[in-house]
């Protein structure tokens, strides 16, 4: 029983950064450039282009406000994490919200599904499905705010590699144009529970490279949807609120969560244990596909893949502080937790 929130999530800009330096490499490179200058590369580096001299003054001005208030952060001893300047550094955290829409509904049911992994025995200490080989390379939505594909696409390739031992990169775009008829909503967001159901009634998904990601939602490619690689045979919920049970489902695969990701510390995230402040106003789809104990703190951490490219974070990931206080977790990560069956 999916709770009926739409995760229209937070789009990403174009990136122009492939084979580009790192944020740190950028600003070790820049010591002393003015704020205008850095703006300039800035801009270079992400290929932006501002309509007039006003909006680039305008841009500036919010580029400054984010590059001080990332260096402010950044001196803070109380923060285990670092912010970068990433490809949202000229946007307001509001506007980072806005791209970030979020559709609320009331619960479908309250039934529990069941939950497989209950009263599994043998948790590791540490997982991360990329060694096992069972996560395909950090992709990239761009400005379609379809992350609840990504989400969805990446635990069924994962869960596809324990059944199988074959990692094949499937095809959210898929699902952005021909999931529309169980409320989902292409760009403008959709449920990684609904993407499970449209799965399985199509008997699969097919390959990436059959369907590729376009960034905007077209007209169902029927022919390529009717080529599928690899299929489940259904989803079912994490019990919610329960960080204990999303370790045993993480255990064992890779998981779709969704997280509230609206904050401007994970906007500007760049590396270590994120400890937050975020809120659980569930608004983005990610992956869970691993955790750990960061070696340097001791903090647990969840490792979650993101649809953001590799520029974001961690190549891509972000580590997320794992067991709060809170039973939603983190940014509500134990709140909406899901994944494939096969
Ligand atoms: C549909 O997908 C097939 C690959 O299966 C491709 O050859 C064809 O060009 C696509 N059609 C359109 C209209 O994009
Ligand atoms: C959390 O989940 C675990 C594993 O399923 C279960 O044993 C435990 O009772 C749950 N805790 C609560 C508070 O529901």
């Amino acid at each position: 029983m999916a709770s009926m929130i739409k995760f229209q999530c937070i789009c990403l800009a174009v990136l122009f950064a492939l084979g580009a330096m790192t944020n740190q490499a950028m600003s070790r490179r820049l010591p002393d450039a003015s704020i205008s200058e850095k703006h300039k590369q800035w801009m270079a580096r992400y290929g932006r282009v501002y309509k007039d001299q006003e909006e680039e003054r305008q841009r500036l001005k919010i580029f400054k406000d984010n590059v001080e208030y990332i260096e402010s952060s950044n001196r803070a001893a109380n923060k285990p994490y670092k912010l970068g300047v990433n490809e949202f550094a000229d946007l307001t955290n509001e506007e980072f919200k806005l791209r970030n829409k979020f559709k609320s509904h009331s619960r479908l049911s309250t039934t529990r599904s069941s939950f497989k992994y209950e009263n599994v025995a043998d948790v590791p200490p540490i997982m991360d499905w990329r060694m096992e080989g069972a996560v395909t390379p950090v992709k990239n939505q761009e400005q379609c705010g379809c992350c609840w594909a990504f989400s969805a696409v990446a635990s069924m390739e994962g869960i596809v590699q324990l059944k199988t031992g074959n990692l094949i990169s499937l095809s959210e775009q898929e699902l952005v144009d021909c999931d529309t008829n169980g409320g989902d909503h292409g760009c403008n967001g959709g449920l990684m529970d609904n993407a499970f159901k449209f799965i399985k009634q199509n008997q699969g998904l097919t390959t990436e490279a059959n369907y590729p990601y376009q960034g905007t939602q077209g007209s169902c490619n029927t022919s390529a949807a009717a080529n599928p690689a690899a299929t489940i045979t259904g989803y079912e919920d994490v019990p919610a609120n329960n960080e204990t049970a999303l370790l045993m489902a993480v255990a064992n695969q890779p998981v779709s969560v969704a997280i509230d990701a609206g904050g401007s510390d994970f906007q500007f995230y760049s590396s270590g244990v994120f400890t937050g402040a975020c809120g659980t106003n569930l608004d983005h789809g990610v992956t869970a596909v691993g955790y750990g104990v960061d070696i340097n703190d001791g903090t647990n951490y969840w490792l979650v893949k993101n649809s953001w490219g590799t520029g974001w974070g961690e190549e891509g990931y972000i580590r997320m502080q794992r067991y709060i206080d809170a039973p939603e977790g983190l940014c509500g990560i134990a709140m909406e937790a899901s994944y494939p069956t096969a």
